[in-house]
């Protein structure tokens, strides 16, 4: 499998045919595998626009899209594509008010997962691994906005996607329920590998992730990396003999451990 999950070349939008805007305007970027990042910029830079043809919500005018190697112009199935491979988050979490939490976690796995059964597990998993265990049959309405947001993420999750596309997750949040969606999506980025592409105008939300790339009228203005040597000692970890067992026993789940250093992470691990 390519290190590369995502490569655009020329990706270009045009709008209108008289006065035309080109945004995003020949955007050659390439996203690793379990890459974090955060995609900045001023209202109007194209961010979403970027985005959404990312995840093949949109078409581009140019230019292609490449996901795990695939040109998303040669896709025949593109609903299909979307629900195998990207989960999607938005600021309004766009759950359905009238499904309770593991209802709305379960409609990805419509036609994906066979058996109302196994539906049920996978919402029952996804809501217990972003910490709402208990608020499984409440309805949005009942839910506070970070937790319906961390709802939404459990729905991204759903059919495994090797990635998640999220626009402003905590544009509509107080900071500390957008602090705890970021360290959900950081936790998830490290325990699951999913590769985040997150869309913010908060440098902090910025901080936590490995990259930070700026648009700017459409093009791409900055793109520099975020150092977190813990984190990085982590996902090295991960793929070492000793990591691959652990996760082996232990299905798959990284113990999350907030101090610096892999012995200290590599103990806890070990103790756990
Ligand atoms: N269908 C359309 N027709 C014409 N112009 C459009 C269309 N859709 C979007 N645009 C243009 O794209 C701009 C918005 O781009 P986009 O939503 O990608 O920006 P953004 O960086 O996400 O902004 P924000 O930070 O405000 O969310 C609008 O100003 C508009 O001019
Ligand atoms: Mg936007």
């Amino acid at each position: 499998m390519s290190e590369i999950l995502i490569e655009t070349r020329d990706l270009t939008k045009i709008y209108g045919d008289g006065d035309q805007v080109r945004a995003p305007d020949g955007v050659n970027i390439q996203v690793i595998r379990g890459e974090f990042l955060a995609v900045m910029g001023p209202s109007g830079s194209r961010k979403s626009t970027l985005l959404n043809m990312l995840g093949a919500l949109d078409r581009p005018t140019r230019g292609q899209v490449f996901i795990n190697g695939q040109d998303l112009r040669r896709v025949r199935n593109l609903d299909r594509f979307r629900a195998k491979t990207v989960g999607f988050v938005f600021q309004m979490h766009n759950l359905i008010p009238t499904l309770n939490a593991q209802e709305n976690v379960e409609t990805p796995l419509m036609g994906q997962v066979a058996g109302a059964g196994k539906r049920h597990k996978r919402a029952r998993e996804l809501l217990e691994l972003v910490g709402l265990a208990d608020r499984m049959g409440h309805l949005p309405s009942q839910l506070s906005g970070g937790q319906r947001q961390r709802v939404a993420i459990a729905r991204a999750l759903a059919n495994q996607p090797a990635l998640i596309l999220a626009d402003e997750p905590t544009g509509n949040l107080d900071s500390q329920s957008g602090t705890d969606v970021i360290a959900l999506l950081r936790q998830l980025n490290i325990e699951l590998a999913t590769t985040i592409i997150v869309v913010t105008h908060d440098p902090s939300v910025a901080r936590q992730t490995n990259r930070v790339l700026v648009m700017r009228d459409g093009k791409v203005s900055d793109d520099h990396r975020v150092g977190h040597p813990f984190e990085e000692d982590l996902k090295e970890f991960r793929h070492s003999g000793l990591g691959r067992a652990f996760l082996a026993r232990d299905n798959g789940a990284l113990v999350w451990v907030k101090s610096n250093g892999v012995e200290a992470a590599m103990a806890q691990l070990l103790t756990n």
